[in-house]
């Protein structure tokens, strides 16, 4: 029998963060009800799943595997991090393979193969669940925002378990719980809130690098696009929570941090006490131990000459700003409600590259908007001629339910769409490769990532340009920035060797024992 529940909207004020470390689970008196602040009520169905679990490895001989997999944007991986630090409390083992006993997608709905993706993914689950019945197969993320998606799920995909939102991740272990007490078919979306818990645990990706949310949603409503609808309405952290967050991550290694949001340039506006990104960012420049910053996404309407003057004095923000132009009509970006014109993205790029002249400028691009002209998109070729992207990703405009654009007129024919797109990437590569060739013969340093995927006599980096590098080096280099000669630019991408002064000071490093 189904014991579907649901609730469909909560709003509440915000919760007081209690310090992460000083939760300590085995202290947690599960047999009293659990309680009503956050985030120690989590704690609590942290605990009670665990007992769960460690009942369930006792019957089977064997550790639970859980599996996460992420759809979408930074903000999704960023999700997926807290999502795995809770099974991690809980006690599940992480695996790569969905042959697990949990499956969880965070899953994207900006446009809609990214939606198509998840659906045929589920089919394969339920093949999957055939074999191991108990296996718990949960969907979160921006899709499930959708009403629509969620009477599907309950109508034709009866063997998920688990479906909760962007809004409530925070909930995940009480509604896991729930599920393993017996429960079918957890509901759990929000349609907005203005809580923000802090202080879960989280599992980082990588040891050396972490990106940090400093506001969650968007009230931009360009006419396209369903992440307004899914993310809800703008808020931002307060500048203390995130430089606490980022000096904790310092002290733990990480060394760059990627700040996050739909639109950093307004971030701050709407505090008690506001504040501008640029501000933000120097503040998180003052942290010790942290060697770069980056951020994500930067609308160009609210971009200031503030944020360009310390992003031309900053030794540690990086060469790269990502700028998505979406149209370069005027008129088409009006329809879009981007709030600026061709005109002022030019000059905005133009003051750029003359301020900081080894800005690495990247961009999205859709072709296909509704009411699009040849001249329109003639319009878009020019401003990628003119401000020669390093790099661009372009789209198909895709139609979602519920935002203005998909009911306008004039949809632009699927053969002339992909025809512009094919015209556009075009251009845009070849652009992209010859930018990419500026810094061909220089010295820069190089955050390593990971040794490299197909030569393991390689190790893989990226530069503050956001370019990658890939070079002679072993597995000890990684999460170092390391000073690398670029010796050869294939096409997008960077081979180099390091260079001698930098392999000099990493052998000194290893017979003075100090250890990174
Ligand atoms: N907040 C960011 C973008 C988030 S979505 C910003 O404003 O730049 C990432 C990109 O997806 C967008 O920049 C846009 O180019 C693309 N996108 C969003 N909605 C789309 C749609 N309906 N069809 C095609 N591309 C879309
Ligand atoms: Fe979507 Fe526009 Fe908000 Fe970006 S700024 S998330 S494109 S509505
Ligand atoms: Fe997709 Fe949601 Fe990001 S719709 S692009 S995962 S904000």
């Amino acid at each position: 029998m189904s014991t579907a529940k649901e609730r469909t909207s909560t709003k509440s004020t915000d919760v007081n963060a209690v310090n992460l470390k000083a939760i300590d689970l085995d202290s947690i008196d599960t047999v009293n009800p659990a309680p009503a602040e956050e985030p120690a009520r989590q704690y609590y169905f942290m605990k009670k799943c665990r007992e769960i679990i460690r009942e369930r490895e006792l019957e089977d001989g064997r550790r639970q595997t859980a599996n996460v997999t992420t759809f979408g944007c930074q903000m999704n991986a960023k999700d997926s991090e807290k999502l795995r630090g809770i099974l991690d409390v809980i006690g599940f083992e992480r695996t790569e393979s969905e042959e697990a006993d949990l499956c969880l997608y965070n899953t994207c709905t900006v446009r809609e193969n990214a939606n198509l993706k998840v659906y045929g993914h589920l089919g394969y689950l339920s093949n999957l669940k055939k074999k191991n019945p108990r296996m718990i197969i949960g969907l979160c993320g921006c899709m499930m925002q959708e009403p629509d998606v969620v009477e599907k799920l309950k109508k034709s995909y009866r063997f998920v378990n688990l479906i909760f939102g962007t809004h409530n991740i925070f909930r995940f272990a009480e509604l896991l719980y729930q599920v393993l007490e017996g429960q079918q078919m957890i509901i759990d979306i929000w349609q907005d809130t203005d809580k923000i818990v802090e202080d879960l645990p989280a599992d980082r990706t990588y040891s050396f690098k972490c990106g940090v949310n400093i506001m969650y949603g968007c009230n931009n409503f360009c006419t396209y696009c369903i992440v307004p609808y899914v993310r809800g309405r703008e808020r931002s952290r307060r500048p203390e929570d995130i430089l606490c967050e980022v000096e904790r991550l310092a002290t733990d290694g990480v060394i760059e941090v990627m700040l996050l949001g739909q639109n950093v340039n307004s971030y701050g506006k709407t505090l008690d006490e506001p504040i501008s990104f640029a501000e933000l960012l120097k503040m998180v420049e003052q942290v010790p131990g942290i060697e770069r910053i980056r951020f994500m996404t930067s609308h160009p309407k609210d971009l200031s000459d503030e944020l360009i003057a310390v992003m031309k004095q900053s030794s540690k923000i990086c060469c790269h700003l990502h700028l998505p132009l979406q149209s370069g009509s005027s008129r088409i970006l009006k329809k879009m409600n981007r709030r600026y014109t061709k005109e002022q993205y030019l000059a905005l790029a133009d003051r750029l590259r003359r301020e900081i002249p080894d800005l690495s400028i990247t961009t999205d691009i859709i072709v296909g908007f509704p009411g699009e002209t040849e001249e329109d998109f003639q319009e878009t070729l020019d401003v990628v001629r003119k401000v020669r992207f390093d790099s661009a990703f372009t789209f198909i405009y895709s139609k979602r339910t519920g935002t203005p654009a998909a009911a306008m007129e004039d949809q632009v024919p699927d053969d002339i769409v992909k025809d512009r797109f094919n015209r556009l990437l075009t251009l845009v590569q070849t652009i992209s490769q010859e930018m990419s060739k500026r810094v061909e013969g220089q010295t820069l340093p190089v955050l390593v990532e990971s040794v490299n995927d197909h030569d393991d006599s390689l190790v893989t980096g990226r530069l503050s340009n956001n370019l990658l590098v890939h070079f002679p080096g072993g597995r000890d280099l990684i999460g170092k920035i390391v000073d690398v000669h670029l010796t050869e630019c294939k096409g997008f991408y960077y081979m180099g060797e390091m260079s001698c002064e930098t392999m000099e000071e990493d052998l000194d490093d290893h017979q003075s024992g100090i250890v990174f």
